[in-house]
């Protein structure tokens, strides 16, 4: 047992922790000496009760919904800034005057274009391969092709890996797209804004003009500035404990991108929307909620639920006005998939299982629709979080690495398997 002081009583003996206060947020016990003192480690899988480090870059309170970019509620960074003024806050903690935003801007654009050698690469990769097998290959396949930009050691390099790969990242997304739609690369076009270039990247052939939708774009732009950063989600997580190796960064980005491609973290936009595709009609709803509910049955509803928010996830309702403002654009009227998704959340959030275990819909529930919507395959949808992610992985590990107090991370276990015994030569077996 703890007291507020930071005491713990193990059985009859007390040890002294210190307890440190964050800004807004639980306080933590420092227990990092406590297997010294007591010879005992702690144990939380999953990290549900262990903060990792220290952080300055996100805040989310899950009871409350809250979701706040280095102090400022996402709410309000997506309805007035671009994602490159949100990357420009995650990077360096203030908002940027109009000055060092038209400079950020300038700066991540010069570096837009990837290694002409890199579409060589790509020709190795089969037609059919995931987009997302392609990103961790690609991603840590930068360091290969940037080696003036690894010493991490170095802060001018570490400044230029992560303008490299906030600007490369779209274009390698757009090639492994292209890739796998067995059209040619489209190169960047630097007097387009970030997330119109994306677009005209990805969906632009050379055989004719290509306008970009200002409505569509905006609306990509705002699903990137959502998905930004997470504070320390299960792929943020992956960067910081590669990084703190001294991995360099495009390799520590690659793990990031592994880690998101799991259903339960940035796959799950995919697999959402995949859910509806085989709900296929209202009527099929309570089907699906009773399998949810059922304990001998594993299905759940993909796009709800999450590890931190008890509430309504604060993207998700941005999202939600964000999916309807496309097919109101692009004149989708009855999109049955969007009838299913509106249908499923009301009965979900009126059903007593989901209310009792708060599980809301997440941002994952309404971004499959609109990426779909905007002409974006489903295997794309982890690969645009990954784009959008990029940024917040990058101003964690950059945390992390001009962190004093910072070490390899080397979490211990508790050992359940055999004790110590003799080898038995096959023949005695
Ligand atoms: N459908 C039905 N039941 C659910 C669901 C769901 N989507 N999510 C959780 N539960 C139940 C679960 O069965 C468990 O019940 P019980 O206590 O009776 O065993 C209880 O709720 C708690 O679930 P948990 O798995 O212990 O909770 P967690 O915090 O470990 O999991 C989660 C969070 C996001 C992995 C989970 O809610 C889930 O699998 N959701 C569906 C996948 C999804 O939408 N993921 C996207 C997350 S948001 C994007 C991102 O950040 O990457």
């Amino acid at each position: 047992m703890t007291d507020s002081n930071g005491t713990i009583k193990v059985g009859e003996k007390i040890y002294d922790t210190k307890v440190m206060p964050g800004t807004i947020g639980p306080s933590v016990l420092d227990i990092g000496s406590f297997y010294g003192k007591t010879g005992m480690f702690t144990y939380d899988p999953g990290f549900t009760s262990t903060a990792s480090c220290e952080s300055k870059i996100t805040y989310i309170d899950g009871d409350a919904g809250v979701l706040l970019y280095r102090g400022y509620p996402i709410e309000q960074v997506a309805e007035h800034g671009d994602f490159l003024e949100t990357c420009y806050l995650l990077l360096y903690g203030e908002l940027p005057t109009a000055a060092q935003k038209a400079d950020f801007d300038y700066r991540v654009t010069r570096h837009t274009m990837v290694h002409e050698q890199m579409a060589r690469f790509f020709q190795g990769f089969r037609r059919d391969a995931h987009p997302m097998a392609v990103m961790v290959a690609s991603v840590g396949a930068l360091s290969a092709f940037y080696h003036d930009s690894t010493d991490i050691s170095d802060p001018q390099q570490r400044m230029i890996a992560s303008m490299r790969m906030i600007a490369k990242l779209p274009t390698l997304a757009a090639m492994a797209y292209k890739y796998t739609v067995g059209q040619p690369f489209v190169y960047p076009k630097n007097d387009l804004d970030y997330t119109s270039n994306f677009l005209r990247m990805c969906f632009a052939v050379p055989c004719e003009e290509y306008k970009v939708n200002p409505i569509i774009a905006r609306a990509l732009d705002r699903i990137f500035i959502l998905h930004a950063d997470h504070e320390q989600n299960a792929s943020t997580s992956t960067v910081r404990l590669a990084g703190s190796s001294g991995a360099n960064p495009f390799a520590c980005i690659a793990a990031g991108i592994a880690c998101l491609w799991g259903p339960a973290h940035g796959g799950a936009n995919e697999a959402a929307l995949a859910m509806l595709a085989e709900i296929g009609s209202v009527e099929n709803i309570p089907k699906f909620v009773a399998r949810a509910k059922d304990k001998n049955d594993n299905f759940r509803l993909m796009g709800f639920g999450h590890r931190v928010y008890k509430n309504y996830d604060p993207r998700a309702k941005i999202m939600q006005k964000t999916a309807h403002e496309v097919l109101n654009e692009l004149g989708i009227k009855d999109d049955p998939l969007l009838d299913v998704a509106v249908e499923l959340e009301r009965i979900a959030l009126h059903d007593e299982y989901f209310v009792e275990k708060k599980l809301y819909p997440n941002i994952d529930f309404y971004s499959g629709i609109t990426l779909k919507a905007m002409g974006f395959p489903t295997s794309m949808f982890t690969v645009l979080f990954a784009v959008a992610r990029t940024v917040g992985w990058i101003a964690q590990w950059r945390e992390m690495i001009e962190d004093p107090s910072q070490k390899i991370g080397r979490p211990r276990q508790l050992y359940t398997g055999s004790p110590r015994r003799d080898y038995i030569p096959s023949s005695k077996r």
